[in-house]
């Protein structure tokens, strides 16, 4: 599934591109689901942004309970002070979350095969179990930048064991907002832990040092492409300003050998599943 060679570029740079490892029909099919799903929903009174800024982030009902649900939330661009839309709801989504594999057939088939199993089985991690999935819109002109990360950050387990997968389902190139990421940033240390207290959370940081921002890489990957991303290594992505959407699926995969605790701020009620549906 990998070779010696691509395994030591994952370890040594906490990411990997994998070129077309998803059949491209399969990207489009996800696409067509997921504007389905949009069109299917109403947004009524819930109006819950996605930022990762973190004076701004707003860790309301909608989103703490969305772990084990589909839920939709907006890009920070596309509601007024008034909290109303100012574009069409297809264009104004920023990310859908975060079970869609576990609740819509169509994710599932696309997130549970056994080339996803081998693949994270090469890399180590034991006993699988998908946590988290999210589709990302980036919408055209105002998908809104996602700060420098570690995903780890907002998943964690003890001992640490998260690996994350990132499906570009369209093409992703600077000027639609591609992924960039420090090669070698997972071997400096976890910077922040963002832990749930009862219905509140907030951000422990363990290390305040400011990212290496000059030591970004961009990731421009083409539809079918999959990157696999350490927990630990940091990652952003520009604003998209472009006039192209850059819609990409993420899967965050955790060890069933490792504890989950209860201040992660992703509950479930029924364990979370692995790749072959165990
Ligand atoms: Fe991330």
């Amino acid at each position: 599934m990998l070779t010696p060679a691509q395994l030591d570029r994952y370890r040594r740079d906490g990411f990997l591109v994998l070129d077309g490892f998803v059949d491209r029909a399969a990207c489009d099919a996800l696409r067509a689901r997921a504007g389905e799903l949009i069109a299917a929903w109403e947004p009524g009174d819930q109006r819950t942004v996605f930022t990762t800024d973190e004076q701004a982030r707003k860790t309301d009902d909608y989103f703490l309970d969305s772990g084990d649900e589909i839920r939709f939330f907006f890009e920070e661009g596309a509601l007024d002070g008034d909290g109303r839309l100012t574009c069409p709801k297809e264009r104004a989504i920023n990310k859908i979350g975060h079970a869609l594999h576990d609740l819509d057939p169509v994710f599932e088939a696309f997130s549970r095969t056994p080339a996803l199993a081998a693949l994270v089985e090469a890399l180590g991690l034991a006993e699988p179990q998908l946590m988290q999935s999210m589709y990302i819109c980036k919408q055209p002109l105002i998908g809104g930048e996602v700060r420098c990360h570690q995903d780890s950050t907002y998943l964690h387990t003890e001992p640490e064991a998260m690996v994350g997968l990132w499906f570009a389902l369209e093409d992703a190139r600077l000027d639609n907002g591609c992924l960039w990421a420090i090669p070698g940033g997972h071997r400096d240390g976890l910077r922040a832990r963002f832990v749930r207290d009862g219905r509140t959370t907030r951000l422990d940081v363990l290390d305040p040092r400011p990212w290496d921002e000059a030591a970004l890489v961009p990731l421009e990957v083409h539809r079918g492409d999959l990157i696999i991303l350490d927990g630990r290594v940091p990652h952003m992505s520009h604003m998209n300003r472009s006039p192209a959407s850059r819609h990409a699926y993420t899967l965050h995969v955790v060890s069933g050998r490792s504890v989950y605790p209860d201040t992660n701020w992703l509950r479930r009620r029924s364990p979370a599943r692995g790749f072959l549906g165990g």
